[in-house]
């Protein structure tokens, strides 16, 4: 192993911000002398520990990687707003949900979403006020605490089950989410999830929240 890649990050390197650590790691490699375009090394050889301190000048290209595809944009591509924005076909409904819930979900979350082992999905209580500033022993969940019924297609879609996440299909998605909405007494049984009727579920903490619309300044005021 050289010892020099697996040295204390050099000063310019420790200023960097961690959304570029990707370009970061890439321009470490490079200023070692490892990379294709080694920029302070004319040979390729590795470089001194003086000469690393000082900021590379970076290549147009470090010759890694390649442009992400309309294809592998749209994978990633998967957030579904409050508003209903990015929200897929299909539909699910309550029946169908359970299907989902008994085969997928419940060993983790329990026979009615509130026996766990894993996150509590179920739950109303305390229904009045939003005391969980003051108590924090109270359990938070959807029924007592999202404020909107988006988020848990979002968060399903990408996330659960724990096990397999990305394997569900967006009808089986609507599904669950219907399923989840009415164990906490939000919809009715015979309510269908869909792209338009999820967002206009009415959350019972939705006017406990408020988006953060606020531009620029430091991000804790
Ligand atoms: C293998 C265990 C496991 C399975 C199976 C599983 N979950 Fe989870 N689930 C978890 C764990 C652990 C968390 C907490 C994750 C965290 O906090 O990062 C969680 C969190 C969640 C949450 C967020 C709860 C909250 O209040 O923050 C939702 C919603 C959820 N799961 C839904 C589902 C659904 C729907 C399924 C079935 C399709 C499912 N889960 C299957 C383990 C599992």
């Amino acid at each position: 192993m050289n010892r020099r890649l697996l040295g204390p990050a050099p000063q310019w390197l420790k200023r960097g911000r961690l959304a570029h650590i990707g370009l970061l790691a890439a321009t470490t490699l490079v200023s070692y002398g490892c990379g294709p375009n080694a920029p302070n090394s004319q040979s390729g050889a590795a470089v001194s520990g003086a000469a690393v301190l000082a900021r590379p000048e970076w290549p147009s290209s470090f010759a890694i990687g390649h442009d992400a595809t309309p294809a592998q944009i749209a994978a990633l591509d998967i957030d579904f707003g409050p508003d209903g924005a990015g929200a897929p076909p299909g539909s699910g409904s309550v029946a169908e949900g359970k299907v989902v819930y008994d085969t997928k979900c419940v060993g983790c979350h329990g026979l009615t979403g509130q026996e766990g082992p894993n996150d509590r999905l179920v739950g109303r209580e305390p229904r009045d006020g939003f005391p969980f500033g003051e108590s924090r022993g109270i359990r938070k969940t959807i029924g007592n605490y999202w404020p909107y019924a988006t988020t848990i297609f979002d968060y399903v879609t990408r996330a659960m089950p724990m096990t397999s996440p990305g394997s569900l299909t967006p009808d089986e998605v609507y599904a669950v989410a219907a399923y989840i909405l009415f164990l906490n007494e939000i919809i009715p049984e015979d309510a269908v999830m869909n792209a338009e009727t999820l967002p206009a579920v009415v959350m019972p903490a939705r006017d406990r929240f408020v988006p953060d619309d606020r531009v620029g300044g430091p991000e804790v005021r």
